[in-house]
């Protein structure tokens, strides 16, 4: 079966050393190898978008402590909506749009487990590694079963403008919350409230940025929805409320330190008789689909925005995308659309 993909290559990214700080271009490197074979009972999909996800950071350091990990060497580990251009299994045929978790490379072939069939009448193609899915589908799990929040209650969430953070404060104010963000630039708290209704956005790099948020928050905060951990968290913290919750959905801010650190403002969670809540999206995987109707309608109504920052390029501009996740530089969920899409 040919759909012209023969007389491509597969760019694939692999690790090639164990980043320091932020991590860039001179971490990683892109090698053209074959497109693999489609075997019996395979799938060989060709990935139209690549998902930049903050937590790759994490699973790169020098450390086995984490869910995962990537050695240098090792190709990179990413999600990728694409479409199936072979098939040898019956369960999906060519033409089906999927996701696959098949790493950063432009082919994936597959056994088929682990695909999940997407249907674009519900979201587009790339929204599926965004918004509508893994970063979506935790805000959604998170803010409804952990954090929730009930009309006249206050949220504070950071990493306010990312993948989460954009899709998280929405949801809280479908339940009725007041909504602060915190984010990293002027141009992003315009666009948290203009464009996605939060109620108030601080600068967390303002050097007022706190008692920015104590003028917001005077009946201090019902829940905290922690991206980012560090300083901004620990400084939060002074002012959570009575029974109240922090969700503890990521801690970009300390993925790129040598030395992690933990909040010393806990004192708070004792006075307030409030809660530290861990969440990993993967215990509603069984849910998903559930939720997904939901965001759906939601979508279809208008009252819910799915936003994404595209960055263009190969499987090789990849690096430089993650570095500017990291500079702050998108709305939404950072994607990398790759030439096939076109
Ligand atoms: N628990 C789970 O199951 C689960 C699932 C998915 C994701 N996560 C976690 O959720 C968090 C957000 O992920 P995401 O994919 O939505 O990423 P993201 O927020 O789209 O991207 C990272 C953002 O973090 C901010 N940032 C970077 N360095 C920072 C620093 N030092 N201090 C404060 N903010 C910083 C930047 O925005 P600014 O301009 O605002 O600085 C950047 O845009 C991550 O920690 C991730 O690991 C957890």
């Amino acid at each position: 079966m040919s759909s012209g993909h023969n007389e491509k290559v597969n760019q694939q990214l692999f690790l090639k050393r164990v980043p320091e700080g932020i991590a860039g271009p001179e971490d990683f490197e892109a090698k053209q190898l074959p497109i693999p074979e489609c075997g019996d009972g395979q799938v060989l999909v060709e990935s139209h978008y690549l998902g930049l996800d903050a937590a790759l950071r994490l699973i790169v350091r020098d450390s086995d402590e984490f869910l995962f990990r990537v050695r240098p060497g090792d190709i990179v580990r990413g999600s990728a909506a694409g479409l199936v251009v072979e098939s040898n299994n019956p369960k999906f045929a060519v033409g089906d749009y999927v996701l696959a978790s098949g790493g950063v490379q432009n082919f994936i072939v597959s056994n088929g487990e682990g695909l999940e069939r997407i249907d674009v009448s519900q979201a587009p193609l790339g929204a599926w590694l965004g918004g509508f899915g893994v970063s979506g589908l935790t805000a959604y799990f998170a803010v409804t079963e952990e954090c929730k929040p009930q009309p006249g209650q206050t949220v504070l969430i950071n990493g306010a403008a990312g993948a989460v953070g954009s899709i998280a404060g929405q949801l809280c104010k479908l339940a009725g919350a007041t909504v602060i963000g915190l984010t990293g630039s002027a141009e992003k708290c315009v666009w948290l409230v203009e464009e996605l209704g939060y109620d108030i956005a601080i600068n967390y790099k303002d050097a007022d940025w706190y008692e920015q948020l104590v003028e917001a928050a005077p009946e201090r905060l019902d829940v905290i929805f922690d991206n980012v951990g560090g300083t901004i968290l620990n400084e939060s913290l002074r002012l959570i409320g009575m029974h109240g919750v922090v969700l503890l959905c990521g801690s970009t801010s300390q993925y790129t330190e040598e030395e992690m650190s933990g909040p010393s403002n806990y004192i708070w969670l004792g006075t307030m008789r409030a809660r530290m809540q861990g969440f990993v999206i993967f215990d509603y995987v069984e849910r998903y689909s559930e939720a997904r109707a939901r965001m759906a309608r939601w979508i279809r109504d208008g009252r819910l925005k799915i936003p994404s920052y595209e960055v263009t390029g190969d499987v090789d501009v990849f690096p430089e995308a993650f570095q500017r996740l990291y500079e702050g530089k998108n709305l939404g969920k950072m994607l990398l659309k790759l030439p096939a899409a076109d």
